[in-house]
């Protein structure tokens, strides 16, 4: 791609003009935007740039290890990377913390402080890097609808903790497909670059109540269990969003012969074009209940399984 390839040019030449030999830092999420910020940044300016990830202990199966394979030591890049096992400090903020605003302000910043200490080891920072994308700058603008129903925790959104001279927005004029394209440029592996909306706050929002390691362990095998069956059945790239979540209920069930008292998932699939509106994807039936027999007899912990049909309105994509 041409166009994509004079971005990628024009944009290492004018953050190299831009930075100088100051230091920079970036929050890397591993979502799309800010693992494409943060390569470009890389080959700009090399070991100036010091990405930061920080493990919240609410991402999804194996996600942690996933974005280490790609920008830590053993990784395709040459960068200063810093993972931060932050996992127990949020479950202790979250123990006992039920009510969804509250759950989301304490994540947030948990994240802050958490990035705030790893900005402080690392010295006087001379820039920070930002993921934002054109959308974002637009939605800002206008007051977009989930900063009113929810408030947005953004991995990006961290300004005013950190001592800076200046924040570097790479993305800034890009659409998503471009960000993407510009990312299969860099070399960045299509499971980044494709990868679907994951929300800051993680599985905080997609566990309904009070969050647990153990309802953290129970969501994310569940959720691995459903995404590898969407991908079996070759939806993957057809469905919008899709994941698992935890409801708060348990209820009984019989297993073998046994009386059960476990936790019911919610599976949750759906269409749309801007993630203002959406629909329930239709997923056939045996997909279904190829997901659900899985999950039951996989995931210790769960013995119930619903597929919500809810559109957006009246639902959110997310439970919380
Ligand atoms: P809702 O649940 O508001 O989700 O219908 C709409 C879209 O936004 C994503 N989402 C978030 N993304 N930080 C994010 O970066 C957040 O706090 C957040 N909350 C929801 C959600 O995954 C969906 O794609």
């Amino acid at each position: 791609d041409w166009r994509m390839d004079s971005f990628v040019e024009e944009s290492i030449r004018q953050i190299r003009e831009k930075v100088g030999s100051g230091k920079v830092l970036c929050a890397l999420s591993g979502g799309v935007d800010s693992s494409v910020a943060a390569v470009l940044l890389s080959q700009a300016v090399g070991d100036q740039l010091t990405c930061v990830f920080v493990d919240h202990g609410l991402l999804r199966k194996n996600e942690g290890d996933e974005v280490e394979a790609v920008f830590g030591s053993e990784g395709n890049y040459d960068l200063n990377f810093v993972r931060v096992n932050a996992q127990q400090r949020f479950y202790d903020k979250l123990a006992g913390v039920e009510d969804p605003e509250a759950k989301r302000k304490i994540i947030g910043e948990e994240f802050i402080r958490v990035f705030e200490e790893e900005a402080k080891k690392i010295g006087a920072v001379d820039f920070l890097v930002q993921g934002t994308i054109y959308p974002d700058v637009v939605e800002s603008g206008l007051g977009g609808e989930s900063a009113v129903i929810k408030s947005h925790h953004n991995v990006g959104g961290l300004p005013d903790y950190v001592d800076f001279k200046e924040i570097i927005e790479p993305l800034r004029d890009l659409f998503k497909d471009e960000v993407r394209k510009a990312g299969l440029e860099l070399g960045i592996p299509e499971y980044l670059v494709f990868r679907q909306p994951f929300p800051g706050p993680g599985l905080g929002v997609r566990i309904v109540g009070e969050v647990t390691a153990e309802k953290v362990r129970i969501v994310q095998d569940a959720d691995a269990i459903y995404r590898e069956e969407i991908a079996n059945a070759k939806m993957d790239r057809s469905i919008g969003q899709y994941f698992a979540g935890l409801t708060n209920m348990r209820s009984v069930g019989v297993m073998g012969d046994e009386r059960t008292y476990d936790y019911a998932v919610a599976l949750r699939a759906v269409n749309t074009v801007d993630f203002m509106t959406a629909e329930a994807a239709e997923i056939p039936f045996e997909v279904l209940q190829k997901v659900m027999s899985r999950i039951i007899n996989e995931v210790k912990g769960v013995n119930r399984v619903f597929y919500d049909l809810t559109s957006k309105p009246p639902g959110t994509i997310e439970f919380e």
